[in-house]
């Protein structure tokens, strides 16, 4: 039967000033624009073939088929696409991450990013990396980040106009040697993904507070980024995740994604910095810890993380590329 196909990889990202709550749930319309770095070497790798004679979509992750609401996510977005592409064949995807899913490593993000690249264009849509970036966003806010390589913001966007959801590159990735040494602490589903998190945003009382000062902070996170001051930026980048795990912890139902370990290495990150390591930390929905520092830090962080808080997984992501097509 006659097929179209297309492979794309895309990486992952950490959001040094975060993303939590929606204007609109349904378009991921984001309450707050926000900042990350595209992390090298942690990728999906997703394949689509849209083929005539298909009776259904069939959604292959890490070599499961899936089933659900994890298929029916996939199906809607490849809804969207064929809407665009003005096709109806229906599609295999098959997609594999190599890190963890599911434990605050944003493989949501890495994923839709790879659909949209190969979906598009396995559906012969020839979209800008603007167009690229809102359609991810449809699929998972954060995967709107995950299009563009390096640090990238997400603008807000305006609710007349959702295609000016999307995010760009603002500096390359050579721009800054930063590294991501991230402590997972749990490799184990959260109970709460980010889309049912987003949701309960709005019924936390600081969350009004905490979107209404987040352009500052991304505007000061985007300075010391641009000029490569780290105590500047780490300072913001820790004030905003510990902002964002407030409002978690203060929604209805309130949303705990922390273990002890997680404050322990929250506590001795600070400490290290105090004593002159170039070290601070951030926190997505889930228990492990993104330990942002400089490249002359990784070794050392990464050892101390080891010997003194006897963490075993240890993933170590420096700013990496855009989504691309594979082939
Ligand atoms: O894209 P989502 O729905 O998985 O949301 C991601 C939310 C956080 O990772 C917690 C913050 C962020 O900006 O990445």
């Amino acid at each position: 039967m006659p097929t179209r196909l297309a492979t794309a990889v895309a990486n992952a990202n950490i959001a040094f000033i975060k993303y939590w709550g929606n204007r609109d749930e349904k378009l991921r319309l984001p309450a707050n624009s926000s900042l990350s770095m595209t992390l090298s070497g942690l990728e999906t790798e997703t394949t689509v073939e849209f083929s005539e004679g298909r009776a259904a979509d069939e959604v292959i992750i890490g070599g499961q088929a899936q089933t659900g609401q994890a298929r029916e996510r996939v199906v809607a977005h490849l809804d969207t696409i064929r809407a665009r592409a003005g096709i109806v064949w229906r599609a295999r995807v098959e997609s594999s991450n190599n890190f963890p899913v599911g434990a605050g490593i944003a493989s949501s993000a890495s994923a839709f990013a790879a659909l949209s690249v190969a979906g598009a264009a396995a559906a012969g849509l020839d979209l800008t990396e603007p167009e690229l970036s809102a359609l991810a966003r449809l699929g998972s806010g954060s995967a709107a980040r995950s299009i563009p390589g390096g640090f990238v913001e997400w603008q807000a966007g305006s609710d007349d106009a959702p295609e000016t959801s999307f995010a760009w590159s603002i500096a390359p990735p050579e721009h800054w040697d930063l590294v991501d040494v991230i402590a997972v602490v749990s490799q184990k589903h959260k109970a709460v993904g980010s889309t049912g998190g987003h949701a309960l945003a709005g019924t936390s009382p600081l969350q009004a507070a905490r979107v209404a000062t987040a352009a500052e902070r991304l505007q000061r996170c985007r300075e010391a980024l641009l000029t490569r001051d780290f105590p500047r930026f780490i300072e913001v980048v820790e004030a905003d995740s510990n902002l964002m795990h407030a409002v978690m912890m203060t929604s209805t139902p309130p949303l705990f994604y922390w273990e002890p370990i997680t404050l322990a290495i929250i506590k001795s990150v600070r400490r290290w910095r105090s004593e002159g390591l170039e070290v601070g930390y951030t926190i997505d929905a889930g228990p492990n810890v993104h330990c942002v520092c400089r490249s002359v830090s990784a070794a050392e962080v990464e050892r101390r993380l080891r010997e003194n808080l006897d963490v075993k997984t240890i993933l170590v992501a420096r700013p990496g590329g855009p989504a691309r097509l594979r082939g």
